[in-house]
């Protein structure tokens, strides 16, 4: 059996409905647009908030989100270490303090005891990411920052169904950020939405939203494109006869399919962020987004029963260790990440079962170059950042293969 390592959820018939939209010239001539409304409301009304707005990425949904907030320059805003490079420059081009708080042991869960001890007089925003959908105890977080007066903003790109105490997350701070990226099980390419039931600050957002520039269009047409190279390259046959042979061949050198996939490829300092991140959402993107959101569920739905049911299978293996999870919580499991001393080794194992793994692509923002006068300290996330790799998981895959996945996972033993 030849299993790859994710499935584009995007259908051909949106990606060209998408293509041509881009192409439509009567497309995008509104500062505000009704179908982006419509589209980043409905997407909001999924996580009973009231209002959404949409953006070219999430993290600028999350820059425009902290400039709403109007914090005294110099005021921290913390964060968690595995995460998009681009959302320290945003703290910083915001004129505020990042501060990198780290996980829990084996853990994709923030480590309360290192929050706390971080908090000071100035901290005043905690960016909470639920990374691959797991998740965390939030009458224990909401606790500390209740009490530290500490607002909370939820980064929820990777958590579409992920509930804690029959709370969908995403409806437990002030704001959310979701992301549309590739991938996604709403993706529109790119794009992100910021969803909140504060009037004020959506209000804010709007009058952001629609101060942007007109969309890329050629960036957005980009990033189609990409995604057609992906649905083609992880489809059946050319996955079994070109792809994965291709992935054997150079598994001694590098995962060139990982390389194409990161879109953040090099972290710099910024001096102040592109003009391609002051666009706006496109009317084509919006229309999609529309599309997906009334098809993602079912799909999410299996993957999160999937991704249980292969926790469960692999608990007791002693090959891998499974990241804590939340049992009495509904976790969305996005990816499927477990850990081990040797990713590589893993992954070659898995490869000669025509099983196609992928590893990490965030970053581990205190190992970055870049960021290096800051100090950054989080030994954890830095060791749990090491030994990550993702087996595949997607609402396609059927239990005969992920029981494949399973067993070679079970019969790897470390050299
Ligand atoms: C957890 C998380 N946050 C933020 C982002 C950034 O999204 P964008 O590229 O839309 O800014 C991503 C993208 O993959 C993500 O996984």
């Amino acid at each position: 059996m030849i299993i790859p390592r994710a499935k584009i959820q995007i259908s051909c018939l949106d990606l060209g409905k998408t293509f041509l939209g881009l192409l439509n010239p009567l497309n995008d001539r509104q500062k505000c647009s009704p179908i982006v409304e419509k589209f980043a409301s409905s997407f909001a009304a999924q996580f009973n908030r009231e209002y959404g707005v949409a953006f070219c990425k999430a993290r600028m949904g999350f820059y425009h989100t902290l400039k709403a907030l109007d914090l005294e320059p110099g005021s921290e805003v913390m964060i968690t270490p595995m995460h998009i490079a681009d959302f320290i420059n945003i703290i910083r081009l915001c004129g505020l303090k990042p501060v990198v708080v780290d996980l829990e042991p084996d853990s994709f869960h923030i480590d309360c005891e290192d929050l706390k001890q971080k908090i000071t007089p100035k901290t005043k925003v905690l960016l909470l990411t639920y990374l691959y959908g797991y998740a965390m105890d939030m009458e224990k977080i909401l606790e500390i920052l209740d009490k530290n007066n500490i607002t909370l903003l939820e980064d929820c790109s990777q958590a579409l169904l992920t509930e804690d105490n029959g709370k969908p997350v995403g409806t437990f701070g002030k704001a959310a950020i979701f992301s549309l990226s590739l991938l996604k099980p709403v993706s529109t390419f790119n794009g992100g939405v910021v969803v909140t039931s504060d009037k004020e600050l959506a209000a804010k957002l709007k009058e952001q939203a629609a101060n942007q520039n007109s969309p890329a269009k050629i960036g957005v047409l980009v990033d189609l494109v990409k995604n057609v190279i992906f649905k083609v390259a992880l489809s059946g046959l050319i996955f079994s006869k070109i792809v994965l042979p291709l992935l054997k061949k150079f598994s001694d050198y590098s995962d060139f399919f990982s390389k194409y996939q990161k879109t953040n490829k090099s972290v710099s300092l910024r001096q102040s962020l592109p003009s391609s991140f002051f666009t706006r959402f496109s009317d084509a993107q919006a229309r999609l987004g529309i599309e997906m959101l009334k098809k993602y569920k079912s799909g999410e739905l299996i993957r999160k029963k999937i991704g249980l049911s292969m926790y469960d299978k692999l608990e007791s293996s002693s090959s891998i260790i499974l990241p804590k999870i939340r049992r009495e919580a509904e976790n969305g499991f996005w990816l499927f990440p477990v850990l081990v001393e040797n990713p590589e080794e893993l992954k070659k194992h898995l490869l000669k079962q025509n099983i196609d793994s992928s590893p990490i692509l965030l970053s581990l923002i205190t190992s970055e170059e870049a960021f290096k006068h800051f100090e950054f300290s989080a030994p954890n996330a830095d060791r749990t950042h090491s030994r990550v790799l993702f087996l595949p998981i997607y609402p396609q895959i059927s239990v005969a293969a992920s029981d494949v996945i399973i067993d070679s996972v079970i019969e790897y033993s470390p050299k």
